[in-house]
């Protein structure tokens, strides 16, 4: 399917690739206890959709262990051929990265568990993406997507860059035609896709003021968005002014001693009766 509503509009050259693989790095504890919450483990058999630069698949690699297996699936032939040169040069051997549509069935079923981070906020329809995936479901398998919660995200106290960062944002998944507040509703998409939702949890990483990360990460995300905020008269390139972004919001958040939350990031669980 290719609407222009299910076009992933952030790209896939090599600095949003980049951009991934901080964020895979940075958001990984907070995903492992979210895979874990959700029950993946040793010798599963596990889809990752919209696998990217590959670091989830990685992260359940490593959960699955030598017994399990991890398939990446990804609209974008780049994301899958770096994702697939980490893997190799990394020597993980128990994951490969597919080039396809998380819309339609992926290949290398049955699964015991399909996950994903950050890809059903941009299809209009996460639960016929889940409904879809879930034919290929082991009895007694979960479906586990990771999703964010934007309003959530911001400084701690609020400061005047990270709140503009935020709505920003918020005006770029707009454009991108993309659901960043996914993350609370996705009980009901469980539900909405014929599954029964088991648990959820919600884990929200914070970066300290001097920890690089946060602002990288904010900054990185904005600079993506940079052609879709002109585009939409959200914002100029002057006023955002991305070369410098990431420095001054870094001295923003040291000035003001603050802490910079991620957006919470939220698993729901749930099975096939
Ligand atoms: C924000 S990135 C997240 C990547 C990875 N899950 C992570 O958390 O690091 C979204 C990824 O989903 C992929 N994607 C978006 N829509 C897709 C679709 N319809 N089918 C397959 N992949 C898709 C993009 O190519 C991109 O690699």
């Amino acid at each position: 399917m290719d609407t222009s509503q299910d076009r992933y509009e952030l790209g896939s050259a090599p600095p949003e690739l980049e951009r991934l693989t901080r964020q895979g790095r940075v958001l990984e504890p907070a995903t492992r206890t979210l895979l874990r919450a959700a029950g993946v483990g040793a010798g599963m058999r596990v889809l990752d959709l919209g696998s990217g630069a590959g670091d989830v698949s990685f992260l359940a690699a490593e959960l699955v262990g030598p017994t399990g297996e991890v398939i990446g699936l990804d609209q974008s032939p780049d994301a899958v051929e770096l994702a697939t040169t980490r893997a190799r040069h990394n020597r993980i051997d128990n994951v490969r990265f597919v080039v396809g549509d998380i819309h339609e069935p992926a290949p290398g079923g049955p699964f015991d568990a399909i996950i994903g981070r950050v890809v059903l906020l941009y299809s209009k329809d996460p639960a016929a993406v889940l409904r879809t995936q879930a034919r290929q479901l082991r009895p007694g398998g979960v479906v586990a997507p990771i999703e964010t919660d934007l309003t959530t995200a911001g400084a701690r106290p609020a400061t005047p860059l990270a709140s503009r960062l935020v709505s920003w944002a918020g005006a770029g998944f707009a454009a991108a035609n993309a659901n960043p507040t996914l993350g609370r509703e996705l009980w009901e998409v469980l539900r909405e896709a014929g599954l029964r939702p088991l648990g959820m949890l919600g884990v929200q990483p914070h970066f300290g003021p001097g920890d690089p990360n946060g602002p990288a990460l904010y900054a990185g995300m904005i600079r993506t968005m940079v052609p879709l905020l002109e585009r939409t008269g959200a914002a100029t390139a002057q006023e955002i002014d991305p070369d410098t972004l990431e420095e001054r919001l870094a001295q923003e958040l040291i000035d003001a001693d603050a802490a910079l939350a991620y957006a919470q990031l939220l698993c729901a669980w749930g099975t096939k009766d």
